[in-house]
């Protein structure tokens, strides 16, 4: 099954991205946010991306705006009813997948694929909101999605091989690169970075060192391209904390336990980079 249409459901950073990588590779897409100032915010967020690329000379101003002419605002699930593949990328939170996942089975067409971009939640358990879980499967795209080559796809217990093969196709097709992955909670990269990630936060809360200092030392001691709080904040607190949380609950390791501090900057609504104030405060 050749897929030509996309609908991406949720316009934040990783929906925005994910929808722009699919229009510059020449799908036509539907960005969908039941949100009308967060869509209206993702649209402008292409815009601006794409701008700047034609700025730095990394693109054409024609492609720009061929990209931009195949993308379209949608604030209605409904609308998946012309689609050929749906990737979800809506708040990480099970209940909120689950419903979504069971709304877009009632109007999605027979043949749809219903993919999520779950950084950690089992794709085998979303896929059983559905009567197609033969069709439902994990595209976890990296952040930020235009600049990131990685594509982990993860099969859920009952994805089929044909579903697999289609979007590792379309995988290949953005210019990315697939990587197979069982459904396992974290999968592979957060289930290596999210508890690097949550032992920084431990280390910033028992005084160990600075945010600064903490940063400096995985950058210039371990050659990493940005520190732990840096990633965190960009990644999103909130995200973050749902991670471990699944880590923590989907294996019962108390090696997973999320960070008090974690938890009291989400309380306080600092979510990192999106909402201004993380581990560092932004613009
Ligand atoms: P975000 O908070 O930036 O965006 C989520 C968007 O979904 C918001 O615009 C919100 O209005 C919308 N939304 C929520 N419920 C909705 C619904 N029922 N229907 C339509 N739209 C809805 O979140 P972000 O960071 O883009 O994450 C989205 C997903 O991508 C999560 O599952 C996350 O775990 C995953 N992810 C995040 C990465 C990151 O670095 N932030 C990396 C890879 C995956």
């Amino acid at each position: 099954m050749a897929i030509q249409k996309v609908m991406v459901i949720g316009a934040g950073q990783m929906g925005a991205g994910i929808a722009q990588v699919c229009a510059q590779a020449g799908f036509d897409v539907l960005v969908n946010d039941r949100n009308e100032d967060d869509l209206d915010k993702g649209m402008k967020n292409i815009d601006k991306i794409l701008t700047r690329a034609v700025e730095k000379e990394r693109i054409t101003a024609q492609s720009k705006s061929d990209t931009l002419n195949r993308l379209t605002p949608s604030s209605q699930l409904k609308d998946a009813e012309s689609c050929d593949l749906v990737i979800e990328a809506v708040v990480e939170n099970m209940d909120v997948k689950r419903k979504v996942f069971g709304e877009l089975d009632e109007v999605a067409p027979k043949h749809a694929i219903l993919a999520s971009n779950t950084s950690s939640l089992p794709i085998t358990e979303i896929a059983a909101a559905t009567k197609r879980a033969d069709q439902v499967i994990g595209m976890h795209f990296m952040n930020p999605v235009p600049v990131m080559k990685l594509v982990e796809i993860i099969r859920g217990l009952q994805t089929s091989d044909e579903t697999y093969g289609a979007i590792e196709t379309m995988t290949t097709h953005l210019s990315k690169t697939p990587v197979e992955v069982e459904d396992f909670p974290g999968f592979v990269s957060n289930r290596i970075l999210m508890p690097m990630i949550n032992e920084a936060i431990f280390t910033l809360h028992e005084g160990v060192a600075s945010r600064e200092d903490i940063d400096t030392v995985m950058k210039l001691g371990t050659n990493h391209p940005m520190g732990p709080l840096t990633l965190a904040d960009f990644i999103g607190l909130d995200t973050c904390l749902y991670i471990m949380e699944v880590l923590h609950d989907g294996f019962g390791d108390s090696k997973y336990r999320p960070c008090p501090l974690l938890r009291n900057y989400v309380k306080a609504g600092w979510l990192g980079k999106k909402s201004g104030r993380g581990f560092y405060l932004y613009d």
